[in-house]
C-alpha cells in the first residue's frame, strides 16, 4: 500500500511580535481575558518588506534540498491574503527560491481551511504521481480592524509542508470528514483590508462543524474517538481548540473538565500562543507544536487534526505518526525563530496597521526592516518587486 504523508516541514513568521500586554494597556482592557479567556499571549506581525510571499519563502527553504527540488511536481499555495487576483503567490516563488520550470502552481483559496484543502489535494497527486512530491504552503496575515474585538486574534506565519510518498512525520489515512455550511461569519470583500467577523456566529459556526466533520467521518468508518492520542485544531486563538475538543469529546459522550481539556491539547498551543492567528497556517502550526512539544513518544500514535474555515467548510482528518519522526523535526529553529521576533511598541505596531501601499503604478521602495532570506523590496509598474537576500 502506498504511504501518502508529510516528510518534511517547517514554520516561518512576521519579524515583529506585539506583546498582547501592549494592547491590553492601550485598549483598557484586564489582560487575563486575552491570556486565559483567549489563551493568547503575543501576535506575529509582518515588517514593511514582509507579505505572505517572503514568509512563504522562509518557510519553504530549509525544506527545498536540491534533490527534492528535481523531485517537485506541484506547489499548491493556500492563502486569504492573496496579494493578486490572478497571479498566483506561488509562482514568484519559483524565482525566489530557483524552482524548476516542469512544476504546477496554483493558489487554493476557502478561508483557514484552504491548506487542508491543498493538503488533501496533494495526497490525491502523490498517489497519481508517486515519484512526484508536492509543497504544499498555507501563508496569511491575519488583520482585523484596532480597536475591534478580532484585533487581540491577529497573527501572521506561513507553514511549508512537503507531501510525498515517503512520509517521515505523518503517514495520512484515507478518511476524511467534511462539512459545509454557507455561513457570513467571517469574510473580507476584495475592496477591505480587513476581516469583518461576527465574532460569536464564528465560534458557532466552527463548533457545528465540529460535530458536521465528526459525524460525517464516523459514518465513513472512521476511527473511533478513543484510537487518538492527540487532536490537533484550527487554532483562531488557542481557546478555541479547548472548546472544540471539549465539544468533540462531548460528541463522543465524554464530559471533559477544563484542567482536562488543557492538558489534552496543551503541546498543539505552544506556537500558535505566541504566533496568533496564522489562518491557513495555523492547524498545521498546531501539528508541529504537538510532535516538537509533546513530551510523549508519539511513534505509531494516531493524531486527529480538523480544519475549520469560515464561511464556513471544515474536514476532519487523521495520521499515524512516523517512528523516527523526532529526528526530522526543527523544532530548535522554530524556538529561535520565536525568541528572534523584535518586539512592537503600540505606536509602531498602530502605524503598521495603518500602514498602505500606493495603487497608482508609482515606483515605491519598502524601507529595509527584515533580516531574513527574502524581501518584498517595493513596487513599480503595478508589479510587486522581490529579493532573495
Ligand atoms: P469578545 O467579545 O471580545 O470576547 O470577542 P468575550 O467577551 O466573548 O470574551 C472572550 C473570553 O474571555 C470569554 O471566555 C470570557 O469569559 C473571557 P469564554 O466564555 O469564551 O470561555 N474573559 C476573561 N477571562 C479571564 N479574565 C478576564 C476576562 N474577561 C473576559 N478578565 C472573539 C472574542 C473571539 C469573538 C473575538 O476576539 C473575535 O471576533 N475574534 C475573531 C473571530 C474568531 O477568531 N472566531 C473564531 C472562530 S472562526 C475561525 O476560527 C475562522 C477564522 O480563523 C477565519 C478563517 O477561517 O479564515 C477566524
Amino acid at each position: 500500500m502506498l504511504r501518502i504523508g508529510i516528510e518534511d516541514a517547517a514554520i516561518a513568521t512576521g519579524h515583529y511580535f506585539l506583546p498582547l500586554s501592549e494592547l491590553a494597556d492601550h485598549n483598557g482592557i484586564d489582560v487575563q481575558k486575552y491570556y486565559v479567556g483567549l489563551g493568547q499571549e503575543q501576535f506575529s506581525w509582518v515588517a514593511e518588506d514582509e507579505d505572505i510571499v517572503t514568509m512563504a519563502a522562509s518557510a519553504a527553504q530549509p525544506i527545498l534540498a536540491p534533490e527534492v527540488k528535481t523531485e517537485l511536481g506541484s506547489v499548491l499555495f493556500a492563502t486569504e491574503t492573496g496579494i493578486d487576483q490572478s497571479k498566483s503567490a506561488g509562482v514568484y516563488l519559483q524565482s525566489l527560491l530557483d524552482l524548476p520550470k516542469n512544476i504546477r502552481v496554483i493558489e487554493v483559496k476557502q478561508a483557514c481551511y484552504a491548506a487542508a484543502a491543498a493538503l488533501q489535494l496533494a495526497c490525491a497527486m502523490v498517489a497519481r504521481e508517486p515519484n512526484k512530491k508536492v509543497l504544499v504552503i498555507g501563508s496569511d496575515v491575519a488583520k482585523y480592524e484596532m480597536g475591534g474585538t478580532g484585533e487581540p486574534t491577529q497573527g501572521a506565519a506561513a507553514v511549508a509542508l512537503l507531501v510525498s510518498a515517503s512520509p517521515k512525520l505523518i503517514e495520512f489515512d484515507a478518511t476524511t470528514g467534511v462539512f459545509t455550511n454557507d455561513t457570513m461569519d467571517f469574510w473580507r470583500p476584495n475592496y477591505s483590508t480587513t476581516a469583518h467577523v461576527d465574532g460569536k456566529t464564528s465560534i458557532s459556526a466552527y463548533l457545528d462543524a465540529v460535530k458536521g466533520v465528526w459525524q460525517d467521518y464516523q459514518a465513513k468508518g472512521g476511527a473511533p474517538y478513543s484510537d487518538f492520542a492527540r487532536f490537533c485544531y484550527h487554532q483562531p486563538f488557542t481557546k478555541m481548540a479547548a472548546k472544540a475538543h471539549r465539544t468533540l469529546a462531548l460528541e463522543n459522550g465524554i464530559r471533559l473538565t477544563s484542567p482536562q481539556v488543557e492538558e489534552q491539547i496543551a503541546s498543539t498551543t505552544v506556537y500558535n500562543r505566541r504566533l496568533g492567528n496564522s489562518y491557513t497556517a495555523s492547524l498545521f502550526s498546531a501539528l508541529l507544536s504537538l510532535l516538537e512539544n509533546d513530551n510523549q513518544d508519539l511513534s505509531g500514535k494516531r493524531i486527529g487534526l480538523l480544519s475549520f474555515g469560515s464561511g464556513s467548510v471544515a474536514e476532519f482528518f487523521s495520521g499515524i505518526v512516523c517512528p523516527g519522526y523526532q529526528g526530522h523535526l526543527r523544532g530548535k529553529d522554530h524556538q529561535q525563530m520565536l525568541a528572534d521576533r523584535v518586539q512592537l511598541t503600540y505606536e509602531k505596531y498602530a502605524e503598521l496597521h495603518e500602514r498602505s501601499l500606493p495603487t497608482d503604478g508609482s515606483r515605491f521602495q519598502n524601507p529595509i526592516v527584515s533580516t531574513g532570506a527574502f524581501r518584498f523590496a517595493g513596487l513599480a509598474d503595478h508589479k510587486r518587486l522581490y529579493e532573495a537576500r
